[in-house]
């Protein structure tokens, strides 16, 4: 052979074995999807069936630390107040509680699965578990799918939100709205009112953010109209999560999760909605006049004392009976509460271990209960509105604190109105 041929003898060598060095490869990654495919296997249900009736639960507190990564890392004790107030009998959710604070007594508790794998591909096992479960509504349907789906991707991020900044020290008061993607004229109309970001009386600092979930793929795409609104005004968090009522609760812990690696430092967190109207100033002055004790327990709004599930399938909070079975321990309307800052790394950590509900205010005090903190009421917050005389009554709204619910116009006319200082009351 000539030299010349048999380099290209060689070439055509090497080549063949680069293709099968290549296919080796994506051999390799197949069958690591696959095995990856298998994890999905729903084992906590698995779990729950196991534990279902033997998990006896002493009224004794519980510790246990959790080995996850940042900002799981802290010991979870949970209230003998949250066994008292829900009761362990057959219904899906109750289960799902015991059987975890089974697992938490004998610190097996397992890791929450990664966002990608989280979602229950068996629908098997939930018809399973919940022998009526291809009736329920769809929305609850969804929810139990996606239950264990915890830590939604961040598709817009203000990471600077809490970053201290010139002419005042740390954030007073964060208000962590939960906005809709379509709702720009009710953020708007709360940047321009009760949420501007400004220091207050004696320094204290506010700052606003809108909680975002992803418009379904039936809606017109507003990315590029979020994404000028988010440069704009640096005050929007959006997770890659279906927007919907029942995914509230998703939002919630996101948000949780959020502050605590970014604005850990804040002292108090106010929850609510877009169409609320907060009188800031009073807002404010009541936190301020707090006793240290309680300033550092707080979670104060309306309560709602004597709640149960609503079993009426046509109403928007419809929890069917064997998905839930029990009273509501009190909690606050989701319309608006405030919380200290310094319970949102236990009521994170304690979210790990309590399953998700699909209603999120009563989510937020079943976990506080777990934690031993009841709610405080204040005749302040209106959740419910205030009697029909009394709504154009501009020295009521003075008194009050939040009312729900005013339309983006009608939070001008009110701020506008309790500012002016021709107002006597
Ligand atoms: C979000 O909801 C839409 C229907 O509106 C559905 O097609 C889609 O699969 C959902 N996305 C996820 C991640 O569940
Ligand atoms: C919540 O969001 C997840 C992720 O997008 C989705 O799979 C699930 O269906 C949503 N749940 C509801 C009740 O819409």
């Amino acid at each position: 052979m000539r030299p010349f041929q048999s380099l290209i003898v060689m070439f055509l060598l090497t080549t063949l074995f680069l293709i099968f060095l290549t296919t080796l490869h994506l051999e390799k990654t197949h069958s690591h999807r696959l095995e990856q495919k298998d994890l999905r296997k729903p084992r906590i249900i698995q779990a729950a069936e196991k534990h279902t009736f033997n998990a006896t639960i002493s009224p004794l507190t519980k510790q246990v630390s959790f080995l996850s990564p940042k900002p799981d890392v802290v010991g979870v004790s949970v209230s003998s107040g949250l066994t008292q107030a829900i009761p362990q009998n057959k219904a899906y959710w109750n289960r799902l509680l015991y059987s975890a604070l089974g697992q938490l007594d004998k610190k097996e508790l397992e890791h929450h699965r990664l966002w990608s794998h989280c979602r229950e591909v068996n629908q098997e096992l939930l018809k399973t578990n919940i022998h009526d479960f291809t009736s329920y509504p769809s929305m609850i349907q969804d929810f139990l799918m996606a239950m264990n789906c915890k830590s939604p991707p961040l598709l817009v991020n203000q990471p600077y939100k809490c970053v201290r900044s010139e002419g005042g020290g740390q954030t007073f008061l964060l208000f962590a709205i939960k906005s809709r993607p379509g709702n720009f004229e009710q953020r708007q109309a709360v940047r321009e009112t009760w949420g501007r970001e400004e220091v207050f009386q004696s320094g204290l600092r506010v700052r606003t953010l809108f909680l975002l979930g992803s418009p379904s793929s039936d809606d017109p795409d507003l990315g590029a109209l979020l994404s000028f609104e988010s440069k704009t005004f640096k005050d929007i968090l959006q997770w890659d999560f279906n927007e919907s009522l029942l995914n509230l609760t998703l939002k919630m812990d996101a948000f949780l999760h959020w502050t605590l690696k970014n604005c850990p430092h804040v002292s108090f967190v106010f929850s609510g909605d877009d169409d609320v109207f907060v009188n800031t100033p009073a807002l404010l002055s009541y936190l301020q006049s707090l006793e240290p004790s309680k300033a550092a327990q707080l979670y104060v709004g309306q309560v709602i004392s004597t709640a149960g599930p609503l079993r009426d399938p046509k109403s928007k909070y419809y929890i069917p009976l064997s998905f839930y079975d029990g009273p509501y321990p009190p909690y606050i309307g989701g319309g608006g509460f405030v919380i200290s800052a310094s319970l949102m790394q236990q009521l994170y950590s304690i979210s790990r271990v309590i399953p998700f509900f699909p209603i999120d205010d009563v989510y937020i005090a079943i976990c506080l209960k777990g934690l031993g903190i009841s709610p405080e009421s204040h005749s302040g917050f209106q959740t419910f509105d205030i009697s029909e005389q009394d709504r154009q009554n501009l020295c009521v709204h003075k008194g009050l604190i939040l009312i729900h619910r005013r339309s983006p116009r009608e939070l001008k006319k009110l701020w506008r109105g309790i500012h002016s200082p021709l107002l006597t009351c």
